[in-house]
């Protein structure tokens, strides 16, 4: 790949703007209800600790790369873009197809695009803003013109179905943002993705994470979490992360028109609004539909705040997100 001298050019400066946005969700539905007649657990107990009240799980066979294929046709179709165009697939994933290769290149098989880099990224629930952060340094160094930035999960597969502790939590689903390379206006008011902030904490690896799986423990994995762990630092984290990038671009918190934060439950997204003073009409909220798709709650999110005609053309929209690790990180865009 080759990089791309981009022209010096008086008061603008190369960015990489969002054209598309797609989301697929499985069509298998399970309820709280549901749940309740399979483990010791109720409606009642989920909609209180987390807001969830139902999650998708994908069919027997289906995998992370045809939910990630399936977020990205009506995500092209958005940008109107050719398949041959993209030069470039991220996608987020800590539940990949196999081990390797990539689960993004059988997305580019899938999707028939020929001539691409593709590669995964992992950085669990964040893995979606670091796989943008990636994507966006190439596209504004001129190694990418077009890139599909995905996050894609089946995280039903790595779930204990008998700890109610974790397994209520979660869902499968993906969604997948296009960019392009453009020229935009310097600064906050131009359009494209403005910063992007990554941090990592390797010291809470066991409060979250998978005891096995494609790695070199040579045993298939279950998720294990240490909740009330998880969420104290995911509501100081989150709302820190926004808080760095709006420094960093010499804005402040009324400037946000759309927070979107990672969907893991409905009190830490509430704690970080809360503490961050953006109005509850500025939150995008998923949870109780989708429950938590790790790295695919941003796109999903974002998919949804367009369909419902949320987000405008000059909107800035916040993306904030922790995982394990823990990893975290933010992401400001002018759509
Ligand atoms: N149904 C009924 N009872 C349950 C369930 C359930 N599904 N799960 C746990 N309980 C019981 C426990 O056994 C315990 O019972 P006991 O008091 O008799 O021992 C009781 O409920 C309280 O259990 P806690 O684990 O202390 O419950 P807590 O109030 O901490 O809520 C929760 C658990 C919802 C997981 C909370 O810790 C939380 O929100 N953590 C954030 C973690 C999160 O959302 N992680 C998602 C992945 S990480 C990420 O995406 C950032």
């Amino acid at each position: 790949m080759q990089y791309r001298a981009f022209l010096q050019q008086d008061g603008v400066v190369p960015k990489s703007l969002v054209v598309g946005c797609g989301a697929y969700l499985p069509e298998n539905v399970v309820t709280n209800d549901e749940l309740a007649q399979r483990i010791d657990t109720s409606d009642a107990w989920i909609r209180k600790r987390t807001g969830i009240r139902q999650r998708h799980i994908a069919a027997d066979g289906e995998l992370t790369s045809d939910l990630a294929a399936a977020a990205c046709r009506p995500a092209l179709e958005a940008a109107d873009i050719d398949v041959g165009d993209v030069d470039l697939i991220v996608l987020a994933t800590s539940t990949p197809d196999n081990t390797f290769p990539a689960t993004a290149t059988r997305v580019q098989a899938m999707l028939g695009i020929k001539q691409a880099v593709a590669f995964d990224v992992q950085a669990v629930c964040s893995g979606f803003v670091y796989a943008l952060s990636v994507a966006d340094n190439m596209v504004r160094l001129g190694q990418s013109n077009t890139a599909l930035v995905i996050g894609a999960e089946v995280f039903s597969r790595i779930l204990d179905w008998k700890d109610r502790g974790t397994c209520v939590l979660f869902g499968d689903g993906a969604g997948a943002l296009v960019l392009r390379s453009g020229m935009s206006e310097a600064g906050s008011s131009g359009r494209g993705i403005l910063s992007t902030h990554l941090f990592a904490d390797g010291s809470h690896y066991d409060s979250l994470y998978a005891d096995g799986g494609p790695g070199t423990t040579g045993r298939a994995g279950f998720l294990r979490m240490a909740g009330q762990e998880v969420y104290r630092h995911a509501v100081h984290n989150m709302a820190k992360a926004v808080e760095i990038a709006l420094e960093a671009n010499e804005l402040t918190l009324p400037d946000i028109d759309l927070l979107v934060p990672h969907q893991a439950n409905m009190r830490i997204i509430e704690s970080i609004a809360r503490r961050l003073a953006v109005e509850n009409d500025k939150v995008v909220i998923t949870v109780g539909e989708q429950a938590n798709t790790s790295a695919a709650t941003i796109p999903l999110a974002l998919n949804h705040a367009m369909e419902n005609g949320r987000i405008t053309q000059g909107d800035l929209v916040a993306l904030t997100a922790l995982g394990g690790g823990f990893t975290w990180g933010s992401s400001l865009i002018r759509w």
